[in-house]
């Protein structure tokens, strides 16, 4: 059985591009590989989050996950600050990553430059995700797009790593979707949905209330012309429809023939109702999980014991291959 792993940030509310590039991909894996799914408070820290709102949102994303359909029974689903192998390892990583390529990172770039405070952990973030992947000896990761260059690095570290002290890491592959793995703001097609996005209007969160999800789609930008199809000139409507596939479960040439003669305003009526009914039952189910704060801690914790038998045998065989002296058993 091949090993899977993919984390998620716990900043924010988690959108339908989340769940349509990365989640719901999840949900399949489960039931074919042995999955392992972490919540990355530690990587949150980097945006600088008030203390009781990481807190509260690490709940909440926990909850999200198991609402979309993770279970605890048939996948690993753990915070990663609670398995404190993963800070070691990434402290041991950080002198295989060169300067000049974590200084090459697309995902740096864009978040230096919204932040007054660049922390050094903002820059070395790509080693501690490596670290996140190689302490569980992983096969495939199944993220979006926007994280192909992480995993990159991840190789290349990994891959330096075994070359300098011997065979231990498996080389991880990007597992990323051929539909769906960039889904686009709706106020602006031309960036990728995303919590932090300039306006709350072009993110459908998964626990939207339908109210919510009709007036952001009805109030989504659209492309000049009329025609609805998914062409390049119209990143738009093309967004619009691969949700809309996502959503029905309608292939797009489907979609597009349905469409023929009829306006924006047509799709944009039945695209609010297909996601909300798409998202219904996650809402419903998020809903009666945080009624139960107590449960949710209690199956992150087994899932952090679990995680964490893996993580602990690994990262022992990394301090003894770099020469770190073992602590002499009393
Ligand atoms: P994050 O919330 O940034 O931790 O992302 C969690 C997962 O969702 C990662 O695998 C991302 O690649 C994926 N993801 C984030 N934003 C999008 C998007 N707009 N479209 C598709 N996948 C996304
Ligand atoms: N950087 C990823 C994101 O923003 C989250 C992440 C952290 C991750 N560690 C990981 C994803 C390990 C996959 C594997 O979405």
């Amino acid at each position: 059985m091949a090993r899977v792993l993919s984390g998620i940030q716990p900043t924010g509310d988690k959108h339908i591009g989340n769940y349509i590039g990365a989640i719901r991909h999840w949900v399949v894996d489960q039931d074919v590989d042995d999955c392992f799914f972490f919540i990355v408070d530690l990587h949150a820290l980097t945006a600088h989050p008030g203390p009781a709102e990481l807190r509260e949102s690490t709940l909440r994303v926990a909850a999200v996950l198991m609402a979309c359909g993770l279970d605890p029974d048939r996948c690993t689903l753990w915070v990663q600050s609670h398995v404190h192998e993963h800070a070691e390892l990434a402290w041991v990583l950080s002198n295989l990553a060169a300067f000049g390529e974590l200084s090459r990172m697309t995902q740096f770039k864009d978040k230096s430059a919204r932040q007054q405070l660049v922390g050094a952990g903002l820059f070395t973030y790509p080693v501690l995700q490596a670290a996140d992947i190689l302490l569980y000896r992983t096969d495939r990761v199944p993220v979006g797009e926007d994280q192909r260059q992480h995993l990159e690095l991840t190789r290349d570290v990994a891959q330096r790593f075994n070359g300098r002290f011997g065979e231990t890491f498996v080389l991880p592959e990007a597992a990323i979707p051929k539909v769906g793995a960039r889904i686009m703001d709706l106020q602006d097609p031309t960036a990728k949905m995303s919590t932090s996005a300039e306006s709350p209007q072009g993110t459908i969160n998964i626990v939207d209330p339908p109210d919510d999800i009709r007036k952001k789609v009805r109030v989504a930008v659209t492309d000049s012309g009329r025609e609805i199809v998914a062409r390049e000139d119209k990143p738009a409507i093309a967004n619009l429809l691969t949700i809309m596939s996502v959503a029905t479960g309608r292939p797009i040439p489907d979609l597009e023939a349905a469409y023929e003669g009829k306006g924006y305003g047509d799709l944009k009526g039945d695209l609010a109702e297909a996601v909300i009914e798409y998202l219904r039952p996650i809402r419903e189910r998020y809903e009666e999980l945080m009624a139960d704060p107590e449960e949710i801690s209690r199956l992150l914790e087994v899932g952090a014991g679990k995680a964490q038998k893996v993580a602990a045998e690994v990262l022992a065989e990394v301090y003894e291959r770099v020469g770190l002296l073992p602590r002499r058993q009393a």
